[in-house]
C-alpha cells in the first residue's frame, strides 16, 4: 500500500523541495502538478469572464468553467450539473442554506446539528436561530466520538425542521452513519444537510445513495485550489430557494424596483465566479479518479490502523475519539506539554501539524481541552511519515522530562 503513496509523493512539488512530513490534511491539502497546471494554463491562456464574454476566449472559460461542474456532477453521483453551485469552500455553501433555507424557518422551528460540528456548521444556524425564534438541539456524543443516537425520538421531532451534520468530524476522525440519520431526518420531515468538508476528499460520495438533501464541500481539502466549493443540492429545493446574494449573472430581468432570477445553478452564482479555482478543482477530481477513491480509502484505512497502532505506544499519549468508522484524523494531548509547544517543537523537525481547538469550541469543551494537537492524513502520506512523526514526538517528550 505504501506504493501509493511513493509514486504519488512525486507528483506534488512541494515534497520534491524538501523533506516536509505534511500531517495537516483537515485543515488544507498540497497541489499536485496537474492541479497547478490548470491554475497557470486558465490565466494564460482562457482567462476571461465566463458566461458574459462574446468572444473566443470568453467561449473558452466558459466552456472550461461548465466543464469542471459536468465533472463534479459525475464525481459525487449528482442527477444533473443544475445541481451543482459553486462556491467558495464549504463554509459558504452552508451560509447560503443557512440564509435561503431561513426564509421557512419559523419560531418553535428546531435545527439539529451534533457536538461535533465545525464552527461552520454552528454558527450560520446560531444566526438563523437569532433572527427566526427557532431553536438549535444538539445530537450529543458517546465517549468514544459518535454520534449518541439513543434518544433521537425526542431530537427527531415534528418540530424538526433542518438537520445538519458533519459527513467526518474534523476533530475526531469519526465518519458519520449518513444513511441512518438521512432515514431518521425523512421520517420527521426534516432537510438534511450534510457538511462534507473531510467527507469528499477521502470517501467515494454518492449523493443520491447517501440519502441527503444537500451536501457542501470544499475544494482546497481535495487537492484543489482555495476558494473553490461545492454545494449540491436536489434540483427541486434549489429551483423553490431564494438566492444568497445578489449581483450580477444571478438575475434574469432587472429594473429599477424589481429583479428575477436566473435559472438554477446561476441564480446562486452572483458576480464573477472563482472559475479559475473551479476549473482547478475540475483538475483535482481528474486526478482523485485517475487513482480511484475506493483506493485512496483503502490507503487511508491503512495508514490510521498504522498510525493509531504507533501513536499507542507514546507515554502519556492520549488519544481522543475510537470510533469504529474512522478515517486519519487524530486528534491528541500528550501530558504536561501544551499543544502549542508541541507543535512548535515538531515544526523543528519540518513536520506540521494543528494544534488549537479545529474550529470546534464545542467539542473541545466537551472533551474538557482547550487545545489538542491534531495530525490528518491523505492520499501522499505514509509509514515513515508517521514513524517520523512518532520518533519526533519521543524526543520531545523525553526532552521535557
Ligand atoms: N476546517 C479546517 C480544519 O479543521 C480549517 O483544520
Amino acid at each position: 500500500m505504501s506504493q501509493l503513496s511513493n509514486k504519488i509523493k512525486s507528483d506534488f512539488p512541494i515534497f520534491e523541495k524538501s523533506s516536509l512530513v505534511y500531517l495537516d490534511n483537515a485543515a488544507t491539502t498540497q497541489k499536485p502538478q496537474s492541479v497547478l497546471d490548470s491554475i497557470n494554463s486558465s490565466y494564460t491562456e482562457s482567462n476571461a469572464n465566463v458566461h458574459r464574454a462574446l468572444y473566443a476566449l470568453g467561449a473558452k472559460a466558459t466552456e472550461k468553467y461548465e466543464g469542471a461542474r459536468e465533472k463534479i456532477s459525475a464525481f459525487i453521483g449528482a442527477n444533473s450539473h443544475k445541481e451543482i453551485i459553486f462556491t467558495s469552500g464549504a463554509t459558504e455553501s452552508l451560509n447560503l442554506l443557512a440564509y435561503s433555507l431561513g426564509n421557512d424557518i419559523n419560531p418553535g422551528d428546531e435545527i439539529l446539528i451534533s457536538e461535533m460540528e465545525h464552527h461552520s456548521n454552528i454558527i450560520p444556524w446560531q444566526q438563523l436561530a437569532k433572527r427566526t425564534g427557532s431553536r438549535i438541539q444538539y445530537i450529543p456524543i458517546t465517549k468514544d466520538g459518535e454520534l449518541d443516537l439513543n434518544h433521537s425520538d425526542q431530537l427527531f421531532n415534528s418540530n424538526t425542521k433542518i438537520v445538519s451534520i458533519t459527513h467526518i468530524s474534523n476533530v475526531l476522525g469519526t465518519v458519520n452513519n449518513i444513511k441512518k440519520i438521512s432515514s431518521l431526518a425523512n421520517q420527521c420531515g426534516a432537510t438534511f444537510i450534510v457538511d462534507g468538508a473531510q467527507g469528499a476528499a477521502h470517501k467515494k460520495i454518492d449523493v443520491k445513495n447517501l440519502g441527503c438533501d444537500f451536501y457542501a464541500f470544499s475544494g482546497h481539502k481535495m487537492l484543489g485550489p482555495t476558494g473553490s466549493g461545492v454545494l449540491w443540492g436536489k434540483y427541486e429545493l434549489l429551483e423553490k430557494m431564494d438566492p444568497f446574494m445578489g449581483g450580477g449573472e444571478m438575475i434574469d430581468k432587472v429594473t429599477m424596483t424589481t429583479a428575477t432570477w436566473n435559472d438554477t445553478p446561476y441564480k446562486f452564482e452572483a458576480g464573477t465566479p472563482n472559475f479559475i479555482q473551479a476549473i482547478g478543482l475540475g483538475a483535482a477530481v481528474d486526478y482523485l479518479e485517475a487513482i480511484g477513491m475506493n483506493e485512496i480509502t483503502n490507503h487511508e484505512e491503512h495508514l490510521t490502523k498504522y498510525c493509531l497502532h504507533q501513536l499507542n505506544k507514546i507515554k502519556n499519549i492520549e488519544i481522543h475519539g475510537s470510533a469504529k468508522s474512522r478515517i486519519g484524523v487524530i486528534s491528541f494531548n500528550i501530558k504536561d506539554i501544551h499543544p502549542h509547544d508541541l507543535a512548535q517543537f515538531l515544526n523543528e523537525y519540518n513536520i506540521a501539524i494543528r494544534v488549537g481547538h479545529h474550529c470546534a469550541q464545542p467539542l473541545l469543551s466537551k472533551l474538557n481541552e482547550t487545545a489538542t494537537a491534531r495530525l490528518s492524513t491523505y492520499l501522499y502520506n505514509d509509514e515513515q511519515d508517521i514513524d517520523k512523526l512518532c520518533q519526533a514526538l519521543n524526543e520531545i517528550i523525553s526532552h521535557f522530562k
